[in-house]
């Protein structure tokens, strides 16, 4: 149980940093996703999670279906612009599933949970496993076919391939999902694996086998993200959370709308500046910690537009090109490239087709040093 031993009761159980620092992320991200939602929508949407959780922590700290009910009761803008809001949740453990109605039903106060519908708030807890309780409860709370939202937060081994595929068949769907390859890469080489073949689809994922150590964790990382795509979400964001003791946790967010991937890297890196966790991109080919910060470290962004503009014929790419190589492939965000450009060019790394060699918006920019010069000063 990653963050720690679950109480004799096996109930709740300690937050890691590293879920507390994801929390923060949700809560970002939902503060964005619910009033669009709900405005564009009417709330005729779904927040949904297949592995719920008890609703908090050891600590007192809330668990995400908490944090994301939170999200629309808590705030004065939306929450009475709610018509069917679905709020569905998925736990295994019976002992877990009551509690976390407990949780919910303080979250909701003063109305009760039971009499959220006259609000517009459809809300279920049910007891069992994901695969198939989840697809179940969506279908008798009749989401298919309006925008849902879907948290799968394994304890990193993932789920079928088939249920995330019908997640993304969905018109504006999106999942988060949590993955930790080491549950992936010690069983490469088991003939008795099942469970792995069916996360990735087929077998291509055993590949990893023939990787070398310290590759498999993001070569793994990489096909998942292309299974995702092939299943339907065209933009995947992949990055890692790191624990100061070295403990990691990749989140994999999946959307059908480009709008989802600029808000979900908006809310990553708006989040209160977290002391012993740091973000690592799963594309940068030195594989830098980053602190969470307002003013991100673009070191890593560097040499990632740079490892792309090698690939590009003449080492050149349009600006627009960099920023949606930026927005599509890494953590960072489209407005933080030109910068990064820009600095580029100050150091005679790379030359604009502005008048005096700058960067333009609408313009290209060239790589004239393929070395692979170090960016620490910069970082
Ligand atoms: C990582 S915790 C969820 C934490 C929660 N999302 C949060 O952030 O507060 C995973 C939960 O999934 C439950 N679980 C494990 N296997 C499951 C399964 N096959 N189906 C549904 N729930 C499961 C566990 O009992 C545990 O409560």
């Amino acid at each position: 149980m990653p963050g720690g031993e679950a109480r004799a009761d096996n109930i709740l159980w300690p937050a890691a940093l590293h879920t507390l620092a994801k929390h923060r992320i949700y809560e970002r991200y939902l503060s964005k996703w619910m009033p669009i939602m709900i405005h564009s929508w009417k709330g005729n949407v779904t927040y949904a999670e297949g592995f719920a959780g008890p609703g908090v922590y050891t600590g007192g700290e809330p668990g995400s279906p908490v944090i994301a009910l939170r999200s629309l009761v808590g705030d004065p803008l939306i929450r009475t612009k709610a018509h069917d809001v679905r709020f569905l949740f998925v736990e295994k453990e019976a002992p877990r599933a009551d509690r976390l109605r407990t949780e919910l039903a303080k979250a909701a106060r003063p109305v009760a949970l039971d009499a959220l519908d006259r609000y517009g708030i459809d809300l279920a807890v049910r007891t069992g496993e994901c695969d198939p309780t989840l697809l179940e409860l969506l279908a008798a709370h009749n989401a298919w076919g309006r925008p849902m939202l879907v948290v799968l937060d394994t304890w990193g081994a993932s789920v079928r391939l088939d249920l995330v595929r019908r997640i993304a068949q969905n018109p504006s769907s999106e999942v988060i999902i949590t993955f930790e390859p080491q549950h992936f890469s010690r069983f490469a080489t088991s003939p008795t694996e099942k469970h792995a073949d069916t996360v990735f689809g087929d077998r291509h994922w055993r590949e990893v086998a023939g990787q070398p150590p310290e590759e498999k964790a993001k070569w793994l990382v990489e096909k998942y993200r292309e299974v995702l795509v092939d299943a339907g979400f065209p933009f995947v964001l992949t990055f890692e959370l790191v624990n100061a003791g070295g403990q990691s946790l990749f989140l994999v967010f999946g959307t059908t709308h480009v709008r989802g991937l600029q808000k979900m890297k908006e809310a990553m890196w708006e989040v209160d500046p977290t002391r012993g966790v740091q973000y690592r991109d799963p594309a940068d080919p030195n594989q830098q910690l980053l602190d969470i910060e307002p003013v991100p470290v673009t070191g890593p962004l560097e040499r990632e537009l740079a490892q792309y503009l090698r690939g590009q014929d003449d080492n050149t790419a349009t600006v627009g090109d960099l920023r949606r190589f930026a927005l599509y492939q890494t953590v960072y965000k489209e407005s933080q490239v030109k910068p990064v450009l820009d600095r580029m060019i100050e150091r005679g790394r790379a030359v604009g087709d502005g008048p005096a060699g700058q960067a333009r918006l609408g313009g290209s920019v060239r790589l004239l040093s393929d070395s692979s010069q170090s960016t620490r000063g910069h970082e």
